[in-house]
C-alpha cells in the first residue's frame, strides 16, 4: 500500500512538474558531424522595386555616402554581419535581363521596362561592374542566376567568358576594354529562375534538358570553378525535384534551388506587415514552419538519387511575403519589418541548421526595401530590420559544426493547430566556443528552459544577445529606428553543465559558452 502510494505520488509529481511554461534541452556538444555552411547566410538584390535603385545604387554623385555608387551605410552594416554571398540580377527578372545592355559608358546603356516589377524603366545603371565591384567591397561572393527563360545558350556562356576569362578573347577584350583588366572570380551560377512560373513556364523535362546544353557551355576558365545551381521546384513540386536528380547527369550540377515564402491566410490575401491579429501571427509561423517539412521531402528525393550528398539543396528565395504598404506600387512589394518577421527568421535559420547535411546554401529574399528585407530606405536615411538583427546575432554559427539537440517544451496553439513552443539550435565554431540560439515564439508566456549541456569540458557562460519587444509587431522606423534591436541579457546562469534561462515571451537568445 505505502509502496503504491509512493509510485502514485512520484507519477503526479513528474507529470505535474513539466509545464507548458518549462522546456527542457539537451545539447551534446561533442557529437557534431556537419558544418553548418556560412552560406546560407547569403542574400538577394534583384532588379525589383526600390531594392537596386535607391536601395542599393545612389551613383557615385549622389550626396549620400557611398562606395563606387552604393550606399556606404549599407556596405558597412552587411560587413559587420559577414554577409557570405549575394544573388543578382533576380529573381523572374533574371530571366529578362540582358547582360550586355549593362556595360560600357552608362549613358550609352539601352533603357527597357521592368514588365515583372512595376513596368517602370530599367536604365541598366546597376549591371555586371558595378554588382562585382560591389560584391568585391563587401568581401562577398557573388551569386549570379542567368537567363535561360528568354536568353540563349551563347549569352550565358559569353557572360561567363566575360567575368571569368584570363586572356585573349572577344568577351574578356570586350571587359577589358570596359575598364577591368583581370576577371573576376564568380563561384555561385544559376540556370535560370523558376522557369516553372515567370522563367518560361517550363515542364520539369524541359527545363531539364535545357539545363543539360546551359550548363555544357558555360565553362571553367582557369582556375574559375562554377558552381553550377539548377532552377529547383515551386514549393513542394516533389515531380520537379525527381526530374531534376534522374535527367540531369551529377556532373553537370552542384546544387538544385528551392523557393518557400511564407504568407498569412492565403496568397491572394497575404495579410498585413503590420497590426495584425493573434490569428495572423500564428498563421505566418506555422506557415513558415513549413520549411523543415519541405526540406525532409526534397532531402528523401535527393538521397534517393545521390546517398552521398554531393549536391545541395539551395533554398535561394525564402522569407515572409505580405500585402504590399498602402499607398505604394503594388509592383515594389514594399512591406514593414517586425517582431513577427526575427522570430521567423530564427525558426527558419533553425531549421537549416538542422539540414546542414543537404542545405549548403540559403538567401532570404530580399535585401532592401523589398519583402522581409534587412534594410529600408528613405532619401539618406536607413534602418537596421528586425530581421537584420536576427543575421547579426545569428553570423556566429557561420562555419561551425552543428550540435545535435534535444528539445522537451510546450507547445502554443492556435487555429486548431500547434507548434512547439520553443525552437534550438546549437554550434561549436573553430576555436571551441559553444553558441547555442533559442526562439521562444509564445507571444504571451516566457519559458523556463534547462539546457543540459554533454560533452563540454570546462566552458563558461561569456555572452547572452536577446532580441524582444513590446509586441509582436513592434518595429523600427525613421523617427524610431532602435525599437526592436540585440540587448545583452543578464538572466542566465550555468553551472555543473547546465545552462539555467527564463526566456521572455516572443524573443530570441544567442548564448554563448567559453
Ligand atoms: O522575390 C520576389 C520574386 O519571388 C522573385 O523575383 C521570384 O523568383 C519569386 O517568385
Amino acid at each position: 500500500m505505502k509502496k503504491a502510494l509512493f509510485i502514485y505520488s512520484f507519477f503526479l509529481i513528474s507529470v505535474t512538474t513539466f509545464s507548458q511554461q518549462e522546456a527542457e534541452v539537451i545539447v551534446n556538444a561533442d557529437l557534431g558531424q556537419y558544418n553548418i555552411d556560412k552560406h546560407i547566410y547569403g542574400h538577394f538584390s534583384e532588379h525589383l522595386g526600390r531594392c537596386i535603385y535607391d536601395g542599393l545604387w545612389v551613383g557615385e554623385n549622389s550626396s549620400i555616402p557611398n562606395i563606387n555608387g552604393v550606399r556606404k551605410d549599407i556596405i558597412d552594416a552587411l560587413k559587420h554581419i559577414k554577409i557570405p554571398n549575394l544573388r543578382w540580377p533576380g529573381g523572374c527578372f533574371a530571366d529578362e535581363y540582358h547582360w550586355m545592355d549593362g556595360i560600357g559608358a552608362r549613358e550609352n546603356r539601352p533603357k527597357m521596362v521592368n514588365t515583372h516589377w512595376g513596368g517602370v524603366v530599367e536604365d541598366n545603371s546597376f549591371g555586371t561592374h558595378e554588382f562585382l565591384n560591389l560584391c568585391e567591397a563587401l568581401g562577398t561572393e557573388p551569386y549570379i542566376c542567368g537567363n535561360m527563360g528568354s536568353g540563349t545558350v551563347e549569352e550565358m556562356s559569353k557572360w561567363v567568358e566575360y567575368i571569368t576569362f584570363d586572356g585573349e578573347s572577344p568577351m574578356a577584350n570586350l571587359r577589358k576594354k570596359n575598364g577591368r583588366e583581370k576577371p573576376w572570380k564568380v563561384q555561385f551560377w544559376g540556370v535560370g529562375n523558376e522557369n516553372w512560373g515567370c522563367g518560361g513556364n517550363m515542364t520539369a523535362e524541359g527545363y531539364a534538358e535545357n539545363y543539360r546544353r546551359y550548363a555544357t557551355y558555360t565553362r571553367d576558365y582557369g582556375d574559375n570553378q562554377l558552381y553550377k545551381i539548377a532552377g529547383g521546384p515551386n514549393v513542394d513540386d516533389y515531380h520537379w525535384m525527381t526530374t531534376m536528380m534522374k535527367n540531369i547527369p551529377h556532373r553537370m550540377m552542384k546544387g538544385v534551388s528551392l523557393h518557400n515564402y511564407a504568407f498569412t491566410r492565403r496568397w491572394e490575401d497575404k495579410g498585413d506587415a503590420t497590426g495584425f491579429s493573434e490569428d495572423d501571427y500564428f498563421s505566418l509561423l506555422e506557415h513558415g514552419s513549413r520549411m523543415d517539412n519541405l526540406i525532409i521531402r526534397h532531402s528523401a528525393i535527393m538521397d534517393l538519387y545521390d546517398p552521398a550528398k554531393k549536391i545541395g539543396l539551395i533554398v535561394d528565395e525564402w522569407g515572409a511575403w505580405y500585402n504590399v504598404e498602402k499607398n505604394t506600387n503594388p509592383g515594389f512589394l514594399f512591406q514593414q519589418n517586425t517582431l513577427r518577421d526575427a522570430i521567423l527568421a530564427g525558426l527558419v535559420l533553425n531549421t537549416f541548421h538542422k539540414h546542414a547535411d543537404r542545405v549548403k546554401m540559403a538567401n532570404i529574399a530580399q535585401l532592401v526595401n523589398v519583402l522581409q528585407a534587412l534594410f529600408l530606405t528613405e532619401g539618406e536615411k536607413m534602418l537596421l530590420t528586425p530581421t537584420y538583427h536576427v543575421f547579426d546575432m545569428y553570423k556566429v554559427h557561420q562555419d561551425a559544426t552543428m550540435l545535435p539537440t534535444v528539445v522537451k517544451c510546450g507547445t502554443y496553439n492556435r487555429l486548431n493547430k500547434k507548434l512547439d513552443a520553443i525552437s534550438v539550435s546549437a554550434s561549436k565554431d573553430k576555436n571551441g566556443k559553444v553558441h547555442i540560439s533559442f526562439v521562444n515564439i509564445d507571444p504571451v508566456n516566457s519559458i523556463d528552459i534547462d539546457c543540459n549541456i554533454r560533452g563540454l569540458i570546462g566552458g563558461k557562460l561569456t555572452s547572452v544577445n536577446i532580441i524582444t519587444a513590446t509586441n509582436t509587431d513592434s518595429h523600427n522606423t525613421f523617427d524610431n529606428p532602435n525599437i526592436v534591436h540585440i540587448e545583452d541579457y543578464k538572466g542566465a546562469t550555468y553551472k555543473n553543465g547546465v545552462l539555467t534561462l527564463k526566456m521572455p515571451s516572443k524573443s530570441l537568445m544567442t548564448v554563448e559558452l567559453n
